[in-house]
C-alpha cells in the first residue's frame, strides 16, 4: 500500500496548518485586505482542497467543482509581493505544525508552483 502526502501528513495536522495559515493572513497587512473579516468558509474551502491536492479524498471538487484555481483568483490584484507574503505565512504554519521529516518540504515546495500560478499582475 502506498501511503499519499495526505496520509502521512494527517487530517488533523492539515487542519491545525491551515487554521494557524489563515490566523496569520488576518494579521497581515500585504494580505488581509484581500480577504473577508471571517476566515472561516475560507479556511474550510482550503482543507477541503489540500487534501484532495495531496492526495486524500476530493472533497472540493465534491462541493465545488473544478478547482479552477487561477480564475477563482482573478478577482484579487496576485503580483510576487502577495505570492511572497502568502508563501511567507505559509512556510511559518508549516513550521509551526512540526510535520514528519521531508513531508514539509514536499508540500511548501508545491505550494510554491502553484502560488507561482497565481500570479495574475505584474505590480
Ligand atoms: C499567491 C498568493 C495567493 C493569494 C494572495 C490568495 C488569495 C486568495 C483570496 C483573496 C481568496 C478568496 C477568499 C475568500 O473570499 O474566501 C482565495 C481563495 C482560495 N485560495 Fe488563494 N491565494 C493565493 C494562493 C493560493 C494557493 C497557492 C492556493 C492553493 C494551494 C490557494 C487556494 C485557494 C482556495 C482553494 C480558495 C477558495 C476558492 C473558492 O472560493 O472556492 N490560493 N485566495
Amino acid at each position: 500500500m502506498t501511503q499519499t502526502p495526505y496520509d502521512v501528513i494527517g487530517a488533523q495536522a492539515l487542519y491545525n496548518l491551515i487554521d494557524n495559515f489563515y490566523s496569520l493572513v488576518s494579521q497581515d497587512i500585504r494580505l488581509n485586505h484581500l480577504f473577508p473579516e471571517d476566515l472561516t468558509e475560507t479556511s474550510r474551502k482550503q482543507k477541503q482542497f489540500l487534501t484532495q491536492f495531496l492526495g486524500g479524498p476530493s472533497l472540493y471538487t465534491e462541493e465545488h467543482g473544478h478547482p479552477m484555481l487561477k480564475r477563482r483568483h482573478l478577482d484579487f490584484t496576485i503580483t510576487h509581493l502577495e505570492r511572497d507574503a502568502w508563501l511567507e505565512n505559509m512556510q511559518r504554519a508549516i513550521i509551526d505544525v512540526q510535520l514528519p521529516a521531508g513531508v514539509g518540504d514536499y508540500l511548501y515546495e508545491r505550494l510554491r508552483l502553484t502560488a507561482n500560478h497565481m500570479v495574475n499582475s505584474e505590480n
